[in-house]
């Protein structure tokens, strides 16, 4: 079947298998690999990706319900050389070892700050419960919410 969708601010039409998971699509069909395949039940969130503004599993979506909407992925985030504010402060926080959860956190965590721009720990920890980490222990993650709040705070007019 044929899905066009806009994909990162391009429309992209692909022919995919009518069972095709909006993830296998995006990394297979598309070329964007930076959503992770860790689980493919929707228990881990590192195939996070925004469909039509909304955080999704991309492994739970079909690419046909994509049809004709805009998705979002972790590829978006950086703009030219330039990482966002909350790619930065994973890397300077220490928030990445093996990296597989990393694009999923890191779309959910830019996901949060748009909508709650300094969130306490509970709020974060809440919003996170659904992206697993088998490396950090979660606690050099919060370290690096918090540094992206701040300095997201910081640049906001
Ligand atoms: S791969 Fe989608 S939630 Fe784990
Ligand atoms: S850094 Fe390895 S799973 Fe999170």
């Amino acid at each position: 079947m044929i899905v066009r969708a806009n994909i990162n601010g391009h429309w992209r039409t692909t022919e995919v298998w009518p069972g095709a998971s909006l993830l296998f699509m995006l990394r297979e069909h598309v070329g964007l690999p930076g959503s992770k395949n860790a689980c493919e039940q929707g228990e881990c969130g590192s195939c996070s990706v925004w469909l039509d503004g909304e955080l999704v599993c991309a492994c739970l979506v079909l690419a046909a319900q994509a049809h004709d909407r805009e998705v979002r992925t972790v590829e978006a985030l950086a703009v030219g050389d330039g990482l966002h504010p909350v790619q930065d402060a994973f890397i300077e926080a220490g928030a990445v070892q093996c990296g597989f959860c990393t694009p999923g956190l890191i779309v959910a965590v830019a996901d949060l700050l748009a909508r709650e721009p300094a969130p306490p720990d509970p709020v974060v920890r809440e919003a996170l419960s659904g992206n697993l980490c088998r490396c950090t222990g979660y606690a050099k993650i919060l370290d690096a919410v918090r540094l992206a709040a701040e300095r997201m705070g910081k640049a906001a007019p």
